[in-house]
């Protein structure tokens, strides 16, 4: 059923509020001051490491919760894709808690990835939507995404529910190694719960999304470049386009664009530049200018002081409400989705049943 909407892309997207409303209830002790998961004992106080290890945009869910747990919890962690780590056969030391991500439960390499970990990793946790799947079988605790079933082959609501658990997840680490303030906690964990009425204004951005991903249906390829947490949104924003589009389409960390990537700007293709305006946005705008300099056509999605101060000469922008920015990917996953979501029924591609695509990859 898909709700009046003429995909389940489209509903899957416009379930996120709701869905991701339940997720942070479901985490949030009743005070609304801490973090607790239904179920399971852990304890981050002495965890040494923490691997990661997932595969496509469950990966980089991975890679934007490694900023998190290392900048509030201050736990060293390694990322990995899970069809690299199992064959690499990597030292695991004590003291290191595996943590392994997917939607299904039933990714055939993320599962030999954690059955390597068995026997090796202190404990094995997993971040599953499925909680009847393999994955969360054989973990020593799983994680309840709770977004609902996920049917559309391109994962959408799957990815910022991920995003909100593994968020919570390092909040709950940070404060049991006393590595936060107990305000800021507080703080961070008020601003989850108000994230749903904040996602429900960002969808509105729509309608402004619609016209510009007309224009970039003309595209062959695109790019996509961020800076900190914006720059695993713009690899799943790259990898969300390819999926349902067929449009190339690649993500660089903003700073590498220098080292190499830049030899592709022309007036042809389309940068998507995705700053809001945190820490890090002078400098995502100074690569943006380099950009602009080489006759790039920059999108660029960012919030209201972001467009007033970079969005000068730039070919689009889009306006998002302004975030913390320990939350934006959640927020700025919306507009990378309706982007590829729009430009693929602009090409008139199957969006739900990508070519060559199974929801769920359970041979390596
Ligand atoms: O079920 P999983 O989360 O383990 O799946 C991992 C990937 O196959 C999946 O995220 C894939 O990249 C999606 N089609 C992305 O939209």
């Amino acid at each position: 059923d898909k709700a009046g909407h003429k995909h389940f892309m489209a509903k899957e997207i416009a379930e996120q509020p709701t869905v991701i409303g339940e997720a942070v209830r479901h985490y949030l002790t009743q005070d609304g001051t801490g973090v607790k998961l239904p179920g399971a004992d852990l304890d981050f106080t002495k965890v040494d490491r923490l691997t990661m290890v997932a595969c496509g945009t469950a990966f980089y869910a991975c890679l934007t919760a490694k900023y998190w747990f290392e900048q509030l919890a201050g736990i060293p962690v390694e990322v990995d894709i899970a069809s690299e780590f199992r064959y690499r056969e990597p030292p695991i030391s004590k003291g290191t808690v595996a943590l392994f991500v997917s939607q299904s439960g039933e990714t055939a390499d993320t599962l030999a990835a954690l059955r390597y970990c068995e026997g090796k990793a202190d404990k094995i946790l997993s971040v599953v939507n499925v909680a009847e799947s393999s994955i969360a079988r054989e973990s020593d605790i799983a994680l309840p995404i709770l977004a609902g079933t996920e049917i559309g082959v391109a994962s959408t609501k799957a990815f910022t529910c991920q995003l909100t658990v593994l968020l919570m997840l390092a909040l709950k680490a940070a404060q049991d190694r006393g590595a936060i303030k107990a305000t800021k906690c507080t703080d961070l964990l008020s601003k989850l719960r108000a994230l749903p009425s904040v996602l429900n204004e960002t969808l509105d951005c729509e309608s402004q999304l619609e016209d510009t991903a007309r224009k970039l249906a003309e595209a062959k390829d695109i790019l996509f470049l961020g800076r900190g947490l914006m720059y695993p949104l713009a690899l799943e924003g790259a990898l969300k386009l390819k999926e349902i589009s067929y449009i190339h389409a690649e993500a660089y960390a903003s700073g590498e664009l220098k080292h190499g990537p830049i030899a592709l700007i022309d007036k042809h293709v389309p940068v998507v530049v995705l700053a809001p305006k945190d820490a890090l946005f002078e400098k995502s705008i100074s690569n943006m200018q380099e950009v602009m300099a080489r006759n790039g056509k920059v999108l660029l999605i960012t919030d209201k002081p972001g467009a007033k101060e970079g969005g000068d000469g730039v070919w689009q922008t889009v306006v998002l409400p302004e975030i913390d920015p320990v939350l934006s990917p959640i927020l700025y996953a919306i507009p990378a989705q309706l982007l590829a979501y729009h430009t693929a029924v602009a090409k008139g591609t199957d969006v739900d049943q990508p070519r060559n695509l199974a929801k769920s990859v359970t041979v390596e």
